[in-house]
């Protein structure tokens, strides 16, 4: 979920040095048949660039970018040069544009990686809370990384198109490691000798946890529950100094107190077990009580950012890839990293694990003593508490102003669209097109993530679901006066048409972001049409919205990417949809809740239409 490219200044680009992409022998079976992303035509991408501006920006400001780009385009001109670098940079590497784009829009963004990055998933609530859920939880991933270990994980397709599975390899083992200008993504899996351990946090507590015997086997969920026996009766004091609560904070301010933490021998070997561990498990302090149609609003919230430093944001390291989280009061799901992976291969561990928990029983094993889980100790000098202290402090600024509406659509799901012949991708994005037209009066730019997984090392591109026929319907729909459904099916075929467009490599925001980094690269003036306003305009995301799909009842949920947007996501299931809606409370414009219920009426609205048109004026 990605796009923060409107952050992104001028600078210069060095090698990365993530490990995490590096791809060696064991990335993947099926990678190297993959196709390499192609660079999409120079016209075809200013021909949709205007196309995309044309809702969106005034015509004023739209002739003076179409001035700009017939400059750009011109025989032997700028854009032409900057198109055959990218054409070589294809022939250089495995994928023109993932390195740039994991420095982009995740390591160089100075953001907290919290609200503004990790994207959480809330998972339905345990009856009651149990070590033994949380044992068979971390059985459950142990038996899909065996799939990751063996190189046995089914491939995925898209479209009828088998996709690249790279994502699933950097998942487990790895953590994002801060620096004071950029940070970095190491993937210890590819070290001579991988983790045996996760690591636990209770009570702000962490302990490394060994979930291999010394004969390569998993532990058993028996074994797993005894030694989180041990960690939680360890673990039960409560007024323990919240050091991974520094993992919130500003990137630089983070990269900073890091350098400082690991002066400090004990605590470097403490950060390091946390950074190599396969993942962390945080059993977190129960939250305020709240009525059942709250929970999974509230939920949504705690897997965001864990409440403030009161609650169980200090139960983090907000680094590591994939954070299970779960709570005393039976709450339940997880927060992951961004820059590793795209939210479809998470869901998938989770379905696995659920199917996995749903099978598996506790079978009582013979009892071979365990060591006892290690706890992690950290020397706190004045520095590193006042640094605790700053980013104490900036989280629950950060916790306060997140706005959040987690819901249920429960009307209809896929189901319906499919009976009208309509992508319910396509149908939900233009229900929230309508949806955001109701509130506001006009359309803003909108991004929706497509996934590039077609191609090798492929992350994503963006469907921009603000079309002139999207803003021709959602115009029309409230107008008496008009063929409204004729309007509906075409927004909702130029939609999915796009989406073929973006998922085949050939949308336009990667490419123009490409030709704008190529020009950083060969030490060029910045094109004209990168320093125009429209750019920033159509950059300006007030809507990021993103369908991560799942057979588990859950919901992804993020925040928004600009002051004055939201961050949409959802689930859509066969007879219903799982909404989470994200906004900021500093934004007197924004309300989560508001836009979560004009969307469930733009969806009913746009039903009870269809359902009143004769099929044949389809
Ligand atoms: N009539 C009937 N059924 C239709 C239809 C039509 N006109 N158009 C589509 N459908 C069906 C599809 O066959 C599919 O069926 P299934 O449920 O049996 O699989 C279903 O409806 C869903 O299709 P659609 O709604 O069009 O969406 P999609 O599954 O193709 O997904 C994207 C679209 C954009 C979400 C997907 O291409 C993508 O890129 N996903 C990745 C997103 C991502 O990376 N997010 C991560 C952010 S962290």
């Amino acid at each position: 979920v990605a796009h923060r490219l409107f952050q992104v200044d001028c600078y210069l680009w060095s090698s990365i040095m993530t490990l995490c992409l590096l791809h060696t022998q064991n990335t993947l079976t099926s990678f190297h048949l993959k196709p390499t992303l192609p660079v999409p035509p120079l016209q075809q991408t200013c021909e949709y660039y205007l196309a995309a501006l044309t809702p969106i920006v005034d015509p004023e400001e739209l002739n003076h970018t179409r001035k700009l780009l017939e400059e750009f385009q011109k025989p032997g001109g700028v854009g032409e040069r900057l198109q055959k670098g990218l054409e070589q940079r294809t022939k250089k590497m495995e994928n023109w544009l993932s390195d740039w784009w994991l420095q982009t829009a995740y390591l160089d963004y100075r953001m907290p990686v919290v609200v503004h990055s990790s994207p959480g998933v809330v998972l339905p609530r345990m009856d009651i809370f149990s070590l033994r859920y949380a044992a068979k939880l971390i059985a459950g991933v142990l038996d899909f990384k065996s799939m990751i270990d063996n190189e046995t994980l089914p491939v995925e397709y898209l479209g009828g198109k088998p996709l690249c599975m790279n994502q699933y390899y950097q998942v487990l083992s790895s953590c994002r490691i801060p620096g004071t200008k950029r940070d970095t993504v190491v993937n210890y899996t590819l070290v001579k000798r991988p983790p045996t351990h996760i690591t636990v946090v209770h009570n702000f507590q962490f302990f490394v946890l060994d979930v291999y015997n010394s004969d390569g086997t998993p532990l058993t969920i028996d074994q797993i529950y005894i030694q989180l026996e041990k960690i939680w009766n360890s673990s039960l004091q409560t007024n323990k100094e919240p050091i991974g609560i520094l993992t919130s904070n500003h990137r630089n301010s983070w990269g900073k107190a890091y350098n400082n933490l690991i002066k400090d021998k004990t605590n470097k070997e403490s950060v390091r077990a946390i950074q190599k561990s396969i993942f962390t498990v945080c059993l977190d302090a129960p939250m305020p009580r709240v009525s059942d149609d709250m929970y999974r609003t509230c939920a949504g919230v705690q897997m965001l950012h864990g409440g403030g430093s009161r609650w169980n944001s200090g139960n983090r390291w907000f680094d590591k890839t994939l954070q299970f989280i779960i709570g005393e009061d039976g709450t339940c799901g997880l927060i992951y990293e961004h820059a590793p992976a795209e939210g479809p291969p998470i869901v998938s561990l989770i379905d696995h694990v659920v199917e996995y928990m749903k099978k598996s029983e506790m079978v009582r094993t013979p009892m071979v003593p365990l060591r006892m889980p290690q706890k992690l100790r950290f020397h706190i000098t004045p520095d590193i508490k006042k640094d605790i202290e700053e980013a104490k402090q900036n989280m629950n600024i950060m916790a306060h102003d997140l706005d959040m509406k987690v819901s249920v659509f429960s009307h209809f799901g896929k189901d319906f669209p499919k009976s009208q012949k309509m992508s319910p991708d396509a149908f939900i994005q233009m229900a929230l097109q309508l949806a955001y037209y109701r509130i506001y009066k006009r359309c803003c730019p909108t991004y929706e993530s497509a996934s590039l997984r077609m191609f090798r090392l492929g992350r994503t591109d963006t469907i921009r679901s603000t079309s002139i026929d999207s803003d021709k319907f959602v115009k029309a729909m409230d107008d008496p006066n008009t063929e409204k459904v004729a309007l509906l099916d075409k927004a909702v075929k130029a939609h999915r048409a796009y989406t073929d467009m973006a998922i085949r490599g050939q949308a336009i925001d990667r490419h123009l972001l490409g030709l704008k980094l190529q020009a950083i690269e060969d030490l060029a003036a910045l094109p004209e049409i990168f320093m125009d306003t429209s750019y920033a305009v159509v950059l300006h995301f007030n809507l990021s919205t993103s369908q991560v799909p799942a057979k588990t009842n859950c919901v992804m949920c993020f925040g928004p990417v600009v002051p004055d947007g939201y961050g949409v996501c959802y689930n859509p299931m066969d007879t219903h949809i799982n909404f989470a809606v994200s906004a900021f409370n500093s934004c007197q414009d924004t309300n989560a809740a508001r836009l979560a219920q004009a969307l469930e009426d733009a969806l009913l609205d746009i039903k009870t239409l269809l359902e009143q048109t004769p099929k044949a004026k389809l």
